[in-house]
């Protein structure tokens, strides 16, 4: 067994046994599907620079994936991001198999109020109740200090916080800033799904919440007239689908009409296979 080997839990057990230190270290977990690139990458560089002991999970978690998903196909490389979650500083890694976290039928889970409807959960029905069941089973399990969080999934972030908060579970949440690449698409593991055309395409959706963001700044304050103007940069491109393009509370992601203080522009397109989403945050 090499080194790297060593780092790697794949039980309940084993991670258990891994953290078993009774000095006060500050433990991070940064919880992933694997697939890791430089978005992941910065989570775990942040909580080593946080924390005593890093904790990086690669689980693609079926409960959070919908019959038509692509659950199947989703990227795979456990031993490619064993090391690089060990080079951005993770000190052990916890990869469990599905039998391992969900031994039998499961009978429970958490149910998202509200929050659940809105934004990607229109489409995606169960799925933040798949997120946030996992989350806080590999939390039981754990029992960080601190967790880290993509604001790119800035719904997903909103919902672990109240989650948390609803059910007095102490752990810290930490939001992280997109990662991007250099023609501002964020970074995904789902990215890989897009043909060279798609993804040159695919450059539209930073582009349409940065003109909104834009006129935004510049004074424009008719909802709609934001909303159709960038739809149009979505819709220049024919081989990207809008999902929804939303300008609401970052809060409680609730459609304000009335442009003031602080909001959010998200949004989600398909290309071909892929669907991919991305956000802003404004204050005014
Ligand atoms: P995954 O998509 O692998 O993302 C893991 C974490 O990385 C999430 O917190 C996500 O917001 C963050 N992330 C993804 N792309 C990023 C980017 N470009 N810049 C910064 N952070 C980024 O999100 C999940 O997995 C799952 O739902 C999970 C929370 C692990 C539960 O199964």
């Amino acid at each position: 067994m090499n080194d790297s080997k060593k780092k790697v839990a794949h039980t309940i057990a084993e991670i258990k046994k891994a953290l078993e230190f009774n000095d006060g270290r500050l433990v991070g977990l940064v919880p992933t599907m694997g697939a890791l690139h430089r978005g992941h990458l910065s989570l775990i560089q942040r909580a080593s620079r946080d924390c005593d002991a890093v904790v990086v999970s690669i689980y693609v978690n079926p409960t959070q994936f919908g019959p038509t998903e692509d659950l199947e196909g989703y990227p795979r490389q456990l031993d490619k991001d064993i090391e690089l979650a060990l080079g951005a500083g993770a000190d052990v890694i916890f990869a469990p198999a599905d039998d391992e976290l969900y031994p039998g039928p499961v009978l429970t889970e958490i149910k998202i109020h509200e929050l659940e409807g809105l934004l990607c959960g229109k489409k995606r029905p169960g799925h933040f109740s798949g997120v946030a069941t996992v989350v806080v089973k590999l939390v039981n399990i754990i029992k960080p200090d601190i967790i880290y969080f993509g604001e790119k999934d800035w719904q997903q972030f909103v919902i672990v916080k109240k989650v948390f908060k609803d059910l007095n579970i102490d752990t810290k949440v930490v939001g992280m800033p997109t990662i991007r690449d250099a023609d501002g698409l964020a970074l995904s593991s789902r990215n890989r799904y897009l043909t060279q055309k798609q993804r040159r395409s695919a450059k539209a959706l930073p582009a349409a919440l940065e003109l909104a963001h834009d006129m935004i700044k510049n004074g424009e304050r008719r909802r709609d007239k934001i909303i159709s103007a960038a739809k149009e940069v979505i819709a220049a491109e024919p081989s990207l689908e809008l999902e929804y393009f939303s300008i609401c509370r970052p809060e409680n992601l609730i459609e304000v009409e009335a442009i003031k203080g602080e909001v959010l522009l998200a949004a989600a397109v398909h290309a071909g296979g892929a669907r991919l989403i991305d956000n802003k945050v404004i204050k005014i």
